[in-house]
């Protein structure tokens, strides 16, 4: 087997580990799906060529990602599966064929199937004791789902109790689905979010996961989300263990809406291979008249006998397969090409768009990858060009419409990439064989921020109120130059810039410094070394425990590591050894950033991860509000200032709301209905205070 080929299955292993993260635990992809299923099919293909590449816990042979740690774990009693994808006709067919190979009795023109709507939410375990929703689970990585039962138990669609007409029920019965959120009623939140200034949501998707990792249920209860059920998980004991499940998927289905279940009103039985693929094309045609948003159709064979005859691979059902559509396109004006440079100094072209509105959301702006790309593309500024969201996730721009109306009738000259670094002006470098270009320039301001940023980042640091806008106003004060800068802020210094309070400030500096305890994982995920995820820093922190250990450690060490790998390893060893690096590593070590791991050997008893900053209680047991932006806070950081005094803040203002705090741009309806229940408001220049004292300040009811 060429070594090539054993080094990119192990690139492709740790990328696909790391979208899994960013998919499934952070909420935060990168890449459209499109462009992640390529990946697993190149892996997929390289295993079957070299068999010898094979491991069962390969991302081709697992499924999502393990629990992020936010709620309490939980294991399902029979594993949540994935489901293998076909992308064309001709995958369907040879599906077909697979089954036939496997069952040789089963009749493709006769064989009844179970065709229904991939909506794409979160999927959902919920488990019924004696009738009752004891537990709502999410599935992780199939084999352990976090518990979101108070979040679930939110959702009107999820019965609390089953319906009595639909019993009797199994003592315990695990009904499977998908929570989602309706296109119509996530425009309309998204509305509401620019109405008041606030932070928009990305596609209905993420909005639907997002609000189900709250910790605070009464968010959730606020979202538009739905539940679909589809399928029966775990069933034991009682009057109706024998009746369920019943004997078919498409019964299953009228099983669980006589339970009290929502069920797709678009899933149909269908008969035959043939009227699969007509159903499938039907509802590609159909997908954009729908009220929730699908991305592919999911064809089970009907009957339950089958099922066991055809049985699973360690992910996937062989009786099932997951219809993908082609990705989404539509065609917009390009305003200008534009480069942004990113943390390691990567310069990548992205096209300014006029805001056009494909697969669910708004797009203004789209990478275009690199200079090649643009090249390649030819795409040029007042082009036409189709813009694609693949996944939903990240747009892209597939090249320019060359005839019809809306097209140029003399283009602009070919875009030329720039020579120079917008934010340095040191020359930009592309090296022969290499695709990027690259400011080289280490202090280039743009890669400063972005690395300060990205240190700070709830992936790494996870330090509060750390923004990319706020480590630009640091850099450009020439407060921080790198990450070990911070430990070294004061609040004396913070006063005196712009946006920043007393308050803001000391919580600015005491959530840094609460980053000091933060384990090694998140450190070496913060030094932003390159194919060094949360995946891999955590294998490579729990197998050495310490920086030092990590540092001693050979590459071919390092590689020997379960999760690890060559291609991470070189770059592990690579960063570790250059002397800029070596330098701020023990600046950091310097102002008391913990290098160690807890609870692996070689670290001190009873290590804890982030201790939580000591700040006064003031606000215990109040709830207070905020609509529009305060001044020297994003969203998230008001909140979480109420919360880490002790307090409550849910997105509406009802009678037991202690306070309004009212910002900039404030939404119509939080202000109306604090009026109406006479709830105190108070002026955004007053947070701060409000924070230190836990009272209104002034006199009771000041606006
Ligand atoms: S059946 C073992 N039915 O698709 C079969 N899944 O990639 C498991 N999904 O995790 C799933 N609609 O989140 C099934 N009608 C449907 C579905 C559906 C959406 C999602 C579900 C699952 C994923 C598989």
């Amino acid at each position: 087997m060429p070594a090539e080929a054993r080094a990119r299955a192990e690139e492709l292993r740790a990328l696909i580990l790391h979208h899994n993260e960013l998919y499934h635990v952070l909420d935060a992809p990168e890449i459209p799906d499109a462009e992640y299923d390529l990946l697993v099919v190149e892996l997929r293909r390289l295993e079957s060529d070299f068999p010898e590449l094979a491991s069962p816990d390969s991302p081709t042979q697992t499924v999502g990602a393990a629990p992020s740690g936010l709620f309490r774990e939980v294991r399902h009693r029979v594993p949540m599966m994935s489901l293998d994808n076909a992308f064309d006709e001709d995958e369907l067919r040879a599906w077909g064929g697979r089954l036939v190979r496997a069952v040789p009795t089963l009749d493709l023109e006769t064989v009844p199937f179970s065709s229904e709507p991939k909506v794409d939410g979160v999927a959902m375990s919920l488990t019924y004791e004696r009738g009752r929703l004891v537990q709502a689970a999410t599935r992780g990585d199939g084999v352990s789902g976090e518990d979101v039962t108070p979040n679930v138990a939110t959702v009107k669609d999820v019965p609390g109790e089953l319906a009595r007409r639909g019993g009797p029920y199994p003592d315990v019965l695990e009904v499977r689905g998908e929570i989602y959120m309706p296109v119509a009623d996530f425009e309309a939140m998204n509305k509401r979010q620019a109405d008041a200034g606030e932070r928009l949501f990305v596609n209905p998707r993420n909005s639907a996961a997002g609000a189900l990792r709250q910790k605070d249920p009464s968010i959730t209860a606020q979202r538009p989300l739905h539940f679909w059920a589809y399928a029966v998980g775990f069933v034991d004991g009682g009057p109706g263990a024998s009746a369920w499940p019943a004997a078919s998927q498409s019964e299953i289905l009228a099983q669980l809406e006589r339970a009290g279940f929502p069920v797709s009103p678009d899933a149909r039985r269908v008969v035959g291979m043939a009227a699969v693929i007509a159903r499938c094309r039907e509802l590609a045609e159909a997908r954009h008249s729908l009220a929730y948003e699908i991305d592919g159709v999911v064809n089970k064979v009907d009957e339950l006998a089958l099922h066991d005859s055809l049985g699973a691979t360690s992910r996937a059902p062989r009786w099932a397969i997951a219809f993908k559509f082609p990705p989404e396109e539509r065609t917009t004006r390009l305003v200008d090409i534009m480069v942004s440079i990113g943390r390691t100094g990567r310069a990548t072209p992205f096209a300014r768009l006029e805001p056009v509105f494909v697969g669910g959301s708004t797009v203004g702006v789209a990478t275009l990858h690199n200079e090649d790309q643009v090249a390649i593309k030819d795409v040029r500024p007042g082009d036409l060009v189709i813009v694609r969201k693949a996944g939903d996730v990240i747009p892209e721009v597939v090249g320019p419409v060359k005839e019809g109306p809306g097209v140029p009738a003399r283009r602009k000259p070919k875009w030329k990439f720039p020579t120079a670094c917008p934010s340095c002006g040191q020359p930009l470098v592309r090296l022969p064989g290499e695709s990027d270009t690259y400011c080289t320039n280490i202090d280039c301001p743009a890669q400063r921020v972005q690395r300060i940023a990205h240190y700070a980042s709830r992936a790494a640091m996870d330090i509060e109120g750390l923004g990319e806008e706020r480590v630009l106003q640091l850099v450009g004060a020439g407060l921080v130059d790198d990450p070990a800068d911070l430990y070294e802020l004061a609040v004396e210094q913070l006063v005196r810039l712009e946006r920043f309070g007393t308050v803001s400030a000391g919580n600015l500096v005491a959530a840094i410094d609460a980053s000091r305890s933060q384990p090694l994982s998140r450190l070496l995920v913060a030094l932003g070394i390159r194919h060094v995820g949360p995946t891999g820093a955590r294998a490579v922190a729990r197998a050495f425990g310490t920086l030092d250990a990590v540092v001693a450690a050979s590459q071919a060490e390092l590689a020997a590591v379960d999760g690890v790998g060559e291609v991470i390893a070189a770059s592990l060893a690579e960063f570790l050894s250059a002397d800029s690096n070596v330098g701020v590593i023990e600046r950091l070590r310097r102002s008391g950033v913990n290098t160690e791991e807890p609870g692996t050997a070689g670290t001190m008893a009873g290590g804890e991860g982030a201790v939580a900053t000591a700040l006064a209680k003031t606000l215990e047991g109040k709830t207070v509000v905020v609509t529009g932006t305060v001044p020297g806070y994003t969203r998230e950081e008001a909140e979480e200032a109420i919360v880490s005094r002790g307090g409550k803040s849910p997105g509406s203002v009802s009678k037991r709301t202690f306070a309004l705090v009212v910002g900039d741009g404030p939404g119509a309806s939080k202000t109306k209905k604090a009026d109406e229940l006479g709830i105190p408001t108070v002026d955004g220049s007053f947070f701060d205070a409000l924070l230190e004292t836990g009272e209104l300040p002034g006199s009771p009811g000041q606006r």
